[in-house]
């Protein structure tokens, strides 16, 4: 029994964002550990197609393209009826398509505001409710299926950015994961979600191109790597995760929890 404690072996899984960054680090994981089929989406296709190609080579299981915008209602729909029709059960589902707006506050404009509520909270509460239902045929008591919400630590701490409405979604993505876990684990769904750092991609840029600068504000004194991304996805995504219920983990060399703050700041110095 402890043996494949991680294994994910034969798993049907969907990534959306799965194309660069967090996304592709998750989806080469759960390929690493078994998946049969992972489903990756993005809006470009062309990357999409060409991460696909990538990861099925490099891994046993195969990875599949499927180039949707899911920031609206009818790319969720679509997204939801190319999995329905081609998969009867879905294992896993992570929804780590996301987007961030920065502006000043008085000059902070509504577009930033829709685009990143939408993409950020819409569209993984309406993209798990459209995909219940190979969700809940993948389910049982013996071995839940999994839905995993990429959140961000901005939605735990106060991060000094003036990226309003990106703090916002990520809060609301942490107690939305709660709430829908609340509802699904009654139907063997587990839903959670990761708080990343710092990881290198297009939207972390300061990660990206300012690794040494980004590293001295990390307590563990480095960014986050691909295999810290991929081992907690696989964590709550097998069997090893199986009662970690609504929780968020922090995936942040300490950031959030283990930040020494301000010396004199406190109440109590
Ligand atoms: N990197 C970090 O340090 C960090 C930290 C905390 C949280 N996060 C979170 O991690 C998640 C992934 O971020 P990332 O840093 O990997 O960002 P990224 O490099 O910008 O990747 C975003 C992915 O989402 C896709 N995407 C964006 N809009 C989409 C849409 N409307 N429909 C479908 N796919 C869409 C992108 O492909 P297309 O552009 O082709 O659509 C891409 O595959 C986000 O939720 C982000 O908030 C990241």
């Amino acid at each position: 029994m402890l043996k494949n404690l991680f294994s994910l072996d034969g798993r049907i899984a969907l990534v959306t964002g799965g194309s660069r960054g967090i996304g592709k680090m998750i989806a080469a994981g759960l390929l690493a550990q078994g998946a049969a089929r992972v489903y990756i989406t993005a809006r470009k296709a062309g990357p999409c197609e060409e991460t696909a190609k990538q990861l099925t080579a490099e891994y046993g299981g195969e990875c599949i393209a499927l180039p949707i915008d899911i920031s609206t209602m009818a790319g969720i729909d679509r997204l939801a009826a190319e999995i329905k029709q081609r998969e009867p059960k879905l294992d896993i589902l992570v929804n780590n398509a996301g987007a961030a707006w920065g502006a000043d506050f008085d000059e902070f404009p509504e577009s930033g505001w829709d685009k990143v509520m939408n993409l950020n909270v819409k569209t993984p509460f309406f993209l798990t409710k459209a995909l219940a239902a190979p969700l809940r045929a993948a389910a049982s008591a013996e071995r839940p299926a999994k839905v995993i919400n990429i959140a961000s630590i901005d939605g735990i701490f106060v991060n000094p950015l003036e990226t309003y409405s990106y703090a916002a979604s990520k809060s609301g993505l942490i107690h939305l994961t709660r709430r829908m876990a609340a509802k699904l684990i009654h139907d063997h769904i587990v839903v959670t979600a990761i708080a990343p750092g710092p990881f290198k991609s297009d939207m972390n840029k300061a990660a990206r191109d300012h690794e040494d600068e980004v590293a001295k504000r990390v307590p563990a004194g480095r960014i986050g790597t691909d295999e810290d991304m991929a081992g907690t996805a696989i964590f709550l995504a097998s069997r090893a995760g199986d009662y970690v219920v609504g929780n968020t983990i922090a995936v942040d060399g300490g950031i959030v929890y283990a930040n020494p703050g301000i010396p004199g700041a406190g109440w109590d110095s």
